[in-house]
């Protein structure tokens, strides 16, 4: 990649790292200069990328894939750490391919399917709100949203949850910037087992995601094994963490902010729009990439054809130009066209899940629980990576 010249208003950012301890913690802090003094910043590390933090920007550039593709393996996480040769299904596509690829999945993802999920979730959260009143609390993040969230994917793919603590301990190392080795020994774990998973299906089918996607015929074509693998990899990667730090975030926030909570006792017809506002004001996904097709202009500011641009999903939902008081969580915020579950061709699939869980979530514990409060007054602890925000750990107590 040709070295770029930063553009005036740039030099504040040289040593930016998004991976650092400083963003993870609280990547808002950077985003108001960035957005006002070097929208279309160039970070020289992990491999050199583009980003974009303004709300026009980024919904352009998901919208524009001809100018910003997502056909290029690996690159819609920075850094690129995986080696591979396939790309992920169908998240690395552009149309038209994308367009047959997601046809093959959507049935899977229909809104008649997400609505049997309702009940198995419902009774998974009555479980682990039992669990945690029992012990007058707990850690919520790793307690409650990681098996929540995991539970969820099982019931949705039908695959063994006696499994999921396997998925938990390889996806939590799947991605971590600063140990590549770790995350490429868990991804051939995690391969491995999927594999497995794969080949005990043709030999037996089930009612199930895998044995799903082996039936799955469009336009005369069929899934290899080697894209039901990659499916997998995907719809574990995607669904997994995000949704864990979604709930994580939103229930911080409400063991916080107990008017919220109060309020959304009193007036629980709030919830669904409280939900779409968490997910603004969290932005599981704050960054994720994409390559520039061919040079681009933006602001005066050159990209070279071939270079990462990433999106800032997180930027662009705290934008003022378009969500007034925009660092305040405003739990009837309307309207609210939030970017965190992306837009264009490539938005979220698994939607419909997330937001079930985070619904049902506030439902069941705002009906069990009179108050959540944290247990410490220590800082909270952010997972070590900035392209996403989620918490390792909540303590709180609850009060039945
Ligand atoms: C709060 C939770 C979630 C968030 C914030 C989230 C966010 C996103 C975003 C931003 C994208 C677009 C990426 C892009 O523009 O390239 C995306 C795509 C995707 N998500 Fe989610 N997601 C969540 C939950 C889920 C769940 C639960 C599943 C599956 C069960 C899932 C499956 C997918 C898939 C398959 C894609 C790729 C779609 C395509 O390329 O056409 N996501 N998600």
């Amino acid at each position: 990649m040709d070295e770029p010249t930063p553009s005036a208003g740039c030099e504040a950012f040289d040593d930016l790292d998004i991976h650092s301890r400083s963003f993870s913690e609280n990547p808002f802090l950077h985003y108001d200069q960035l957005r006002q003094d070097c929208p279309v910043m160039h970070s020289p590390r992990y491999g050199g990328f583009w980003l974009l933090t303004r709300y026009d920007d980024v919904k352009s550039a998901a919208l524009d894939w001809r100018s910003y593709t997502s056909s290029v393996v690996g690159v819609t996480a920075i850094p690129i750490i995986t080696p591979r040769t396939e790309p992920m299904l169908p998240i690395e596509l552009d149309p038209p391919l994308h367009s047959r690829y997601r046809a093959l999945v959507n049935p899977v993802f229909s809104a008649e399917r997400v609505e049997k999920l309702r009940q198995p979730i419902m009774a998974l959260i009555e479980r682990l709100v039992d669990n945690l009143l029992a012990q007058g609390g707990g850690d919520l993040a790793t307690e409650y949203a990681v098996p929540l969230s995991v539970g969820a994917l099982a019931a949705f793919t039908g695959l063994p949850p006696a499994d999921s603590h396997l998925w938990v301990k390889w996806l939590d190392r799947m991605f971590q910037p600063k140990d590549p080795a770790g995350t490429q020994q868990a991804s051939r774990e995690f391969g491995a087992h999927i594999d497995q998973l794969i080949a005990e299906r043709h030999a037996q089918p089930q009612d199930d995601f895998i044995s799903l996607l082996i039936a799955a015929e469009v336009d005369g074509h069929r899934l290899t094994d080697s894209e039901i693998h990659s499916y997998c990899t995907v719809i574990f990667g995607a669904g997994f963490e995000t949704t864990a730090d979604a709930l994580s975030v939103m229930l911080c926030w409400l063991a916080e902010h107990p008017d919220d909570w109060k309020r959304l006792q009193r007036e629980p017809g709030l919830i669904p729009s409280a939900v779409e506002e968490f997910l603004r004001f969290s932005s599981p996904i704050q960054i994720f990439g994409r390559n520039a097709s061919h040079d681009l202009e933006l602001h005066g500011q050159h990209i070279p054809g071939g270079d990462i641009v990433a999106l800032g999903f997180g930027a662009a939902n705290h934008d003022p130009a378009v969500f007034a008081e925009a660092e305040r969580c405003v739990l009837d915020r309307s309207p609210n066209k939030h970017l965190s579950f992306g837009a264009g061709v490539h938005i979220c699939l698994g939607a419909p899940i997330a937001r079930l869980e985070m619904q049902l979530t506030l439902e069941v514990m705002l009906r069990r629980l009179t108050s959540l409060q944290r247990a410490d007054a220590a800082p909270l602890v952010w997972k070590p990576r900035g392209d996403r925000r989620g918490l390792a750990t909540l303590l709180v107590t609850l009060q039945p």
